[in-house]
């Protein structure tokens, strides 16, 4: 028997969780699943282990009055539920295609488990015609939800999101699954499953190729002279490109755009359409880090090989714990394949034992602070926007420093403060 507003959420990631909390805070009962042991382990003894403002809290108050509950098991989870939301990771496979086999073990493992008149709902991101093959799998309604939200906001990007997108086959099935949603207030795109999958490959595609325009403009600006703070100004005000995603940077990164948009020129490729904008953003992409790096080399004087950089930052972006295709660790990574031996210090990453996914990072040190890590560099590179980076003490940053250097890949800091300090700095597309 299915409990009318019982939901499953299947995955307690960065979109897993905050989902399940979230229907959960619009009163709906939901039993979450997470078989990793350790993130299990963690949601268990009353722990929220990913870094997201305002999880914490609300995992507390969803838990603590009984509408959201923790099980090891997919199939534990959907019993007597009429929503099974499926939050799984789809990672990048070897040649840019989406790899479905989160997606496909666990559509095997509740199909037998789900109730007569469950409603399957992916939210995880899929390549077009996904939802079809979960229907063949599960037997069930498959509706295709795509997330929206980013990182690091995830808790008020759900509360609050811009729109909720349904599609189905079965519009009566979308639309339930869209009345889950009705406490955001959000418009609701009713559509069938195809054109709900294309629209998040497009949204990420989107954004992406805005921030390769912006960064391939800040580099062009430092050729002419021109301050890429000043044209972003002009450009936002009119409202048909407005001010959002337009700041410059060592490039973007993350779990989903770089691994969306290698997927969308694999999904066109497959189709015989030769996707060569989208190429182009992925290619500018490349760039915008390579330019960071010749920064590096020409702020240490030339030749990096035996020098030391500090490097400030190495999470995607500010706010989140999450290094997943992070421009400031292949940034590093660049420094490091040019014989720098590197001294990095992030907020969210503890000094010592350097963990295995920056394991290739070989004799990169892991610094208590900020400081520590520019101890003897030639330069400093500033990749993550932290804000505590704002409010160093620059004279004692120059005074450890073999010589006072800084590139500000985030343009974070203020290079006329910085030049007084005594240091030589550079930004992104400053004068
Ligand atoms: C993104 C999408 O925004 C979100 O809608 C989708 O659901 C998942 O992917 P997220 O990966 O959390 O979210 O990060 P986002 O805040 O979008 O940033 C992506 C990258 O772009 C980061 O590397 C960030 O530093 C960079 N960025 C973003 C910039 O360089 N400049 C900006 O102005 C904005």
């Amino acid at each position: 028997m299915t409990d009318a507003s019982r939901i499953a959420v299947v995955g307690a990631g960065y979109v897993g969780l905050p989902t399940a909390a979230v229907l959960a805070r619009f009163g709906h009962t939901v039993v979450c699943a997470e078989r990793d042991d350790t993130r299990f382990g963690a949601l268990a003894a009353g722990r929220v282990p990913v870094l997201e403002e305002g999880l914490a809290e609300l995992v507390a108050e969803v838990v603590g009055n009984g509408s959201l509950r923790f099980v090891r098991s997919a199939a534990e989870a959907v019993h007597g539920a009429r929503f099974v939301f499926l939050c799984v990771a789809t990672p990048e496979a070897y040649d840019g295609a989406a790899d479905l086999s989160f997606v496909q073990e666990v559509a095997t493992e509740i199909a037998s488990a789900l109730e007569p008149g469950a409603i399957v709902v992916n939210k995880s991101t899929v390549p077009v015609g996904t939802a079809l093959a979960v229907e063949r799998i599960t037997g069930a309604t498959v509706v295709s939800n795509p997330e929206f939200l980013r990182e690091g906001t995830a808790v008020r990007d759900s509360l609050r999101p811009d729109r909720v997108v349904v599609g189905a086959d079965d519009r009566r099935a979308a639309r339930q699954v869209g009345e889950l949603f009705s406490e955001t207030g959000a418009p609701l795109i009713v559509t069938d499953t195809v054109t709900a999958e294309t629209i998040k490959y497009a949204s990420n595609a989107f954004l992406a190729t805005k921030l390769s325009f912006v960064n391939a403009l800040a580099g062009l600006c430092e050729s002419v002279g021109a301050d890429v703070r000043d044209v972003v100004l002009g450009l936002g005000y009119d409202r048909r490109i407005g001010f959002d995603f337009l700041r410059p940077g060592p490039g973007w990164g993350g779990s989903c755009l770089p691994k969306d948009t290698a997927a969308l020129v694999h999904i066109a490729e497959s189709v015989g359409y030769d996707f060569a904008l989208l190429r182009a953003a992925i290619a500018a992409n490349e760039e915008a880090r390579e330019r960071v790096v010749r920064k590096v080399e020409e702020a240490a004087g030339g030749d990096l090989s035996g020098r030391t950089v500090g490097v400030w930052g190495l999470t995607f972006k500010a706010g989140t714990d999450d290094r997943r295709m992070s421009p400031a660790v292949d940034v590093t990574r660049r420094l490091a394949d040019l014989g720098v031996s590197v001294r990095a210090y992030d907020p969210t990453v503890p000094p010592g034992p350097v963990p295995t996914d920056l394991a290739d990072l070989e004799g990169m040190v892991l610094c208590a602070d900020a400081y520590d890590a520019c101890r003897g560099a030639s330069a400093v590179a500033l990749l993550t926007e932290w804000d505590e980076f704002r409010g160093l003490d620059f004279a004692k940053v120059a005074d450890l420093m073999a010589s006072p250097a800084l590139v500000d890949a985030r343009n974070l800091l203020d290079p006329a403060a910085l030049r007084r300090a005594g240091f030589s700095y550079s930004g992104v597309g400053r004068p």
